[in-house]
């Protein structure tokens, strides 16, 4: 089992497949992009396979993949397949824009795999083209509304963005009177590839909540898991819920059960940290199991308490985007 130095249990890997993204989100990354990572820096199929495998062994029960967009990688339906047939690995999810999902709906259904992240800033085609600085927003809908028809388990993550998307925060709300999907309200953090600096926000949680009650006054929460980030409520009459992510407020950081590693190998134990340590080189030189193991052990040994004190050890610097990071 892995137990990091504040005594938390860690069963919950967010993995990252790729850092390239076929998109521009504005609060990710700047307009021309980042230094994206060399292809023979990207860990193969193949290490990211051993990395799960052995992680699951050492207590990992939970993956989710990201990115970057991780459809945007040729190969990853053989990592999922693979995914897929690990027993011990009770849960499996995707983080993912859904312009590129289309031809593997039918297979991860067929895989078990259902329990989606699908990033949408906006409802209206204007706004998600300007936010995400493509035109994409058709297929991203059609692909949206095949997911929610075939059943499968959608969490719609919305970062709430001050003077481009707040217009939109109560029109994506109808989508849950009809639609069983969860719509997730996330703070928005500094990581965007250097193109902006903050350090207060004005839509924190508590300010989206409020704004929500002045049309929605009958609202209850819904009991989460201890390590759940959201706060989750019900609408009256809604079939779906929605959700507050306090990703920058940083409520959550005492319960916290995730461990990340990036798409080049970095193995990141809080946001709001740098790196603790790169398993590349690990993963490609003798002993990589045995040595892969020791690597994690000695990274969970030493994480921050929380997001603050992982940010002071940063020195307060946000050079990063979270297509690097691997949300
Ligand atoms: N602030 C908040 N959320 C972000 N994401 C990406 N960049 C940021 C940011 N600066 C979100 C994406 C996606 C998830 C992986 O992380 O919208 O849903
Ligand atoms: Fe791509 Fe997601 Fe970043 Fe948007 S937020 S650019 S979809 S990685």
């Amino acid at each position: 089992m892995l137990i990091d130095n504040h005594n938390r249990k860690i069963n919950y890997l967010r993995l990252a497949v790729t850092d390239r993204c076929n998109l521009r989100c504005n609060y990710c990354m700047p307009e021309a992009g980042i230094n994206f990572a060399e292809n023979n820096k990207l860990l193969s199929i193949e290490e990211l396979i051993t990395v799960s495998e052995n992680l699951v062994e050492l207590g990992i029960d939970k993956i989710r993949i990201t990115g970057g967009e991780p459809f945007v990688r040729k190969d990853l339906m053989v990592l999922m397949r693979k995914l897929a047939g690990i027993k011990a690995l009770k849960d499996i999810s995707v983080t993912t824009n859904a312009t590129l999902i289309g031809n593997h709906i039918d297979e991860l259904k067929a895989l078990g795999i259902t329990n989606i992240n699908l990033s949408l800033d906006a409802i209206d085609k204007e706004t998600f083209e300007k936010i995400t600085r493509r035109s994409q927003y058709e297929i991203v809908h059609r692909n949206l509304l095949r997911l929610i028809d075939e059943d499968f388990n959608i969490r719609i993550n919305f970062v709430v963005l001050d003077g481009q998307n707040t217009q939109d925060i109560l029109p994506i709300l109808e989508l849950t009177k009809h639609h069983n999907v969860s719509v997730r309200f996330l703070e928005e953090m500094p990581f965007n590839g250097g193109s902006r600096t903050f350090n207060t926000i004005k839509w924190d949680y508590k300010y989206i909540l409020e704004y929500i009650q002045t049309k929605y006054p009958d609202i209850t929460l819904i009991p989460s898991e201890k390590t759940s980030t959201s706060i989750n409520y019900k609408i009256k009459n809604h079939v779906g819920s929605f959700g507050l992510i306090p990703s920058f407020s940083r409520t959550f950081c005492g319960s916290c059960n995730r461990l990340r590693i990036s798409a080049t190998g970095d193995v990141i134990t809080c946001l709001y940290g740098k790196p603790v340590a790169n398993i590349r080189e690990v993963l490609r030189a003798h002993q990589a199991k045995e040595n892969l193991r020791d690597e994690i052990q000695k990274a969970i040994s030493t994480r921050a308490a929380n997001g603050f004190e992982a940010q002071q050890q940063n020195r307060g610097v946000f050079d990063n985007s979270m297509t690097s990071i691997g949300g």
